[in-house]
């Protein structure tokens, strides 16, 4: 099979690597060069990165320029297109694929929705009962600001669009949630993903990501994960995309993993499914356990990055498999097995992100570290290895404890250097 994947990060480069992987090797992930996968013979990465490159042709084609991706899908005659990110999602690459006659993976433009519209996504729950937190949403400034003050702070504003993960504010006093409202409706903070906003009541408890994969009807659910989205250690500085994650999420029995499957996952799919928005693909379910029970605090229509580099390596199933099973509608027939234990990732990033920071800084150690390691923001450069982005990369290890699975991914970072790179030491240790 000649596949294409779309994207360029971290998450790219592990889907690109369990692509290639025969099921049931994981043990040996270690070899992350192999090649022996029965299903996919071809792999190319569109735009890729550096680390990507090792394992797959990369092609310079932007993920979000969906008319030249299906050009050079068309003209390439992929068996499959996977498209990973939110946005060519959302701009319906994968509709855009299928209409040009190709086979793709991820959801429609409709269903893509769920992370492409933070009101849509209130407003399913609500219809459907999904348990989450109340909120209002606003297109009228002064309305917002009408609503803020009959509220108790603190209190959550959200840019109804796509804003990287960072169109979100807890307000801990009226005056900020006031200039928040104004920094998203007025000033265009987040462009047009701003000029909806949604507050909402703010949670409290521990979070929590619950990926699954659906095929419009089934849905299965993969292993929990947590990850961290501050960029310094205690939960401080800026949200960035995430700095770490951690497999399990969270020490759920399984009468609780069930009540979350049957409030929670089942409705979503089954709410989507009667919108006539069938879920095909990764989705996302970002959750907060609160002492009222598991609540959405957002979806997303896609693998989590850094989550899925935490949970790839211990799938135990060919993800091809899993790929197919979602596309052609018959999930209720696979068994999805996970290698046992804990995972860890710990995210390397430049110095400064996710706000300034340079480029260009060549990257040692990566071969000899003895890990997995994902790149994301890296470049080859006259044949160096070389930081490209804020993210630059994120070292994986497992182990039977988490103690274990964090010293070991730790052991890692520290064999990888790099000028003014940054990473939390307390990746697995905290809640957030
Ligand atoms: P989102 O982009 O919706 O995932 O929000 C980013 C982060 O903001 C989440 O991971 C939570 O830490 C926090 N957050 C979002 N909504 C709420 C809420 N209603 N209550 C408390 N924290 C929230
Ligand atoms: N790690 C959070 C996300 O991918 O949205």
């Amino acid at each position: 099979m000649k596949v294409l994947v779309v994207g360029g990060g971290g998450r790219e480069h592990a889907i690109c690597w369990k692509l290639k992987q025969s099921p049931r090797v994981t043990e040996h992930a270690i070899c992350w060069k192999l090649k022996q996968s029965p299903r996919v013979t071809e792999l190319y990465c569109a735009p890729g990165n550096g680390g990507i490159a090792e394992i797959a042709t990369c092609v310079p084609i932007k993920a979000t320029d969906v008319p030249a991706m299906v050009e050079y899908a068309k003209k390439e005659q992929f068996d499959l297109v996977f498209v990973a990110p939110d946005d060519p999602l959302a701009l319906g690459m994968v509709d855009k694929m299928e209409e040009a006659g190709l086979r793709a993976f991820g959801p429609h433009a409709n269903a893509a929705i769920v992370e492409a519209s933070k009101a849509f996504s209130k407003e399913l729950m609500k219809k459907y009962n999904i348990p989450t937190a109340k909120y209002q949403t606003f297109t009228n400034q002064d309305e917002a600001i009408s609503y803020l003050e009959t509220q108790e702070m603190p209190i959550v504003i959200k840019a109804d669009g796509l804003a990287l993960g960072k169109g979100v504010i807890i307000a801990q006093t009226l005056e900020e949630a006031k200039k928040a409202v104004i920094s998203m409706m007025s000033e265009g903070v987040f462009g047009k993903s701003g000029s909806t906003v949604v507050i909402e009541e703010c949670m409290v408890g521990p979070e929590m990501t619950l990926l699954a994969f659906a095929d419009g009807k089934t849905v299965i659910p993969m292993i929990t994960s947590r990850d961290h989205k501050r960029a310094y250690d205690h939960d401080e500085g800026l949200n960035t995309g995430g700095m770490g994650a951690v497999t399990p999420g969270a020490d759920l029995t399984p009468e609780e993993e069930k009540k979350i499957y049957d409030t929670i996952v089942e409705p979503t799919i089954k709410a989507l499914a009667a919108e006539e928005r069938p879920f095909k693909g990764v989705i996302y379910f970002g959750l907060m356990l609160t002492k009222d029970g598991a609540k959405v605090v957002e979806y997303n229509a896609r693998f989590g990055d850094p989550e899925c580099q935490a949970i790839l390596p211990r799938m135990e199933n060919d993800l091809m498999e899993l790929v197919d099973a979602c596309i052609d509608g018959t999930l209720d027939q696979v068994d999805l097995k996970w290698k046992p234990g804990c995972s860890c990732v710990v995210v390397m990033a430049s110095g400064g992100y996710p706000e300034k920071y340079d480029k260009g800084y060549e990257i040692t150690g990566i071969e000899d570290c003895g890990h997995l390691v994902f790149q994301a923001g890296t470049a080859l450069k006259d044949g160096k290895l070389v930081t490209s982005g804020g993210r630059v990369l994120c070292v994986y290890a497992d182990g039977e404890t988490m103690d274990e699975a964090i010293d070991s991914a730790y052991e890692g970072v520290k064999k990888i250097s790099f000028e003014k790179a940054h990473y939390r030491t307390d990746i697995g240790r905290t809640l957030s």
